[in-house]
């Protein structure tokens, strides 16, 4: 049988290792779903997401034998890639165990050194994306002794009450759930694409976002009452806005003003994704706090804080923890991933393949009569669907079940009912599989504009 039929034989082909997954070098896909996957699809109500089986590398594999590529990364968990060697090896050879435990000083140390300020730090670790950001809320609030918090609209923290709190994405996260923290103020984050002031026209709010915080500090948010700034590098559920380095580098000069924590939530924009080791790197500023979360563990759950320890507190613990944060398990997991990152210089290919990537996605927006924004930063980008004055998420719905179709799994999301396609596959990628990446997206992209009748040009 052609080794092209030996790919569409779902049902009758052998399960795949994790090792030889990561080999793949593009989709292996028959009938999608097939028929293991649309009963578990009727039993959950879900589509277009592969249940997963097998993974190795880009590659999930479903129940019945058909092989996608991950171009969310497990919603940016694996930044080194499903089913790392180095982790599965590690896992084998794990004693189960809890107490104190030689992997947790090695995380805290490790952490320390590969995040940014000179200065003394304490680390605290969770279990969530969602934990961190109460453990920032609180380190802030117990370091500085101030109560209030200020945070950016359309941020997406987490869903415990503290990430809740600093969160503003959908109002259906929070309706029902109050009452809410006090002490959060929410500014508009600087998107140039969709105004809050000017309504739909575009152009850079940066400085009228600062003109405002200014205004509010000297009338109804004393500043010296401010502990904490929680600021995404790039705001990611809101559908991956990208803010200017001045904006970024203005806030951060408001913060050392007023003595406020900047607190650089890199639950996402972590271990990598954006070309950098953090998000933050990008615009040159040094958080007094800095959250992780999804890719910290390899693969594991592991999230914390590295927060900076003024001289009066050297002396005091942080006094929040969790039964199982400091497992040995996930620590040392995450110490390997930190490794695996370095040796593998997983940062570096971060910037230029996402550079690659991008170069396509901008590529689609100019050919596509139904992209309006392709931007990126490392492997973390979008295409933004409908046009600015009109976003179309049932388009983006559209496109991301046609991607499912050809083997490519991804996701649409974005606040103010806009659907941005997330790209954010994992770090390992090579040029090859970033090619099928972007052709896969263009091929789906083209097919949704033809079954809905719409010219391929930006008219
Ligand atoms: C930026 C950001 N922060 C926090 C969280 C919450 O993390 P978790 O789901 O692990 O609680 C997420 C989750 O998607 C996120 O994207």
């Amino acid at each position: 049988m052609a080794k092209e039929n030996l790919s569409r034989t779902v049902g009758r082909r052998r399960e795949m290792r994790p090792a030889e997954l990561w080999k793949l070098k593009q989709p292996k896909v028959g009938e999608v779903p097939g028929p293991r996957q649309s009963e578990i699809n009727a039993r959950t109500g879900m589509s277009s997401i592969p249940v997963i089986k097998n993974a190795g590398g880009l590659w999930i594999e479903d129940h019945d034998g058909n092989i996608f590529m991950d171009a969310v990364s497990g919603r940016c968990a694996v930044n080194i890639g499903h089913c790392h060697p180095r982790i599965m090896k590690l896992l084998g050879s794990m004693t189960v165990t809890h107490g104190v435990h030689e992997s947790r000083v090695a995380l805290s140390e490790r952490l320390k050194e590969i995040t940014p300020g000179n200065w003394e730090k304490t680390t605290s670790l969770a279990l969530s994306g969602s934990g961190a950001c109460d453990a920032a809320l609180k380190y802030s609030r117990w370091a500085t002794g101030r109560p209030r918090v200020i945070a950016f609209a359309g941020a997406y923290h987490g869903t415990t009450y503290g990430a809740m709190a600093v969160s503003s994405y959908k109002n259906s996260m929070i309706e029902g759930f109050g009452p809410h923290i006090p002490g959060v103020s929410h500014f508009p984050y600087p998107n140039r694409f969709r105004s809050p002031f000017t309504g739909e026209q575009d152009g850079d709010i940066s400085e009228k976002v600062i003109s405002l915080m200014k205004y509010a500090f000297d009338t109804y948010l004393p500043p010296e009452e401010v502990g904490a700034m929680f600021f995404e590098p790039v705001a990611g559920d809101a559908g991956w806005i990208f803010p200017d380095r001045g904006f970024v580098q203005a806030l951060a000069d408001l913060c050392h003003k007023h003595g406020i924590y900047f607190v650089s939530e890199e639950v996402q924009t972590g271990y990598g994704r954006t070309g950098e080791m953090w998000g933050i790197e990008n615009y040159d500023v040094t958080p007094e706090v800095i959250v992780l979360g999804k890719a910290m563990g390899g693969g594991l759950p592991m999230s914390g804080i590295v927060g900076k320890l003024e001289d009066d507190l050297v002396n005091r613990r942080f006094p929040h923890g969790h039964t199982f944060s400091g497992n040995p398990v996930s620590c040392k997991a995450s110490v390997e991933n930190i490794s695996i990152i370095e040796d593998e210089n997983l940062v570096s290919n971060s910037k230029t393949i996402g550079r690659k990537v991008l170069d396509g996605l901008e590529k689609i927006r100019d050919d596509s009569a139904i992209i309006c924004r392709a931007e990126g930063m490392g492997m973390l980008l979008t295409l933004e669907v409908g046009s600015r004055n009109n976003p179309r998420p049932d388009y983006a719905t559209k496109i991301v079940e046609e991607c499912y179709k050809r083997g490519v799994y991804t996701l649409n999301m974005g606040a103010w009912g806009t659907g941005c396609i997330r790209i954010a596959p994992p770090l390992v990628m090579t040029a090859e599989q970033a090619s099928v990446l972007v052709d896969t997206l263009a091929e789906s992209i083209s097919e949704v504009e033809k079954n809905e009748h719409l010219h391929t040009s930006n008219s």
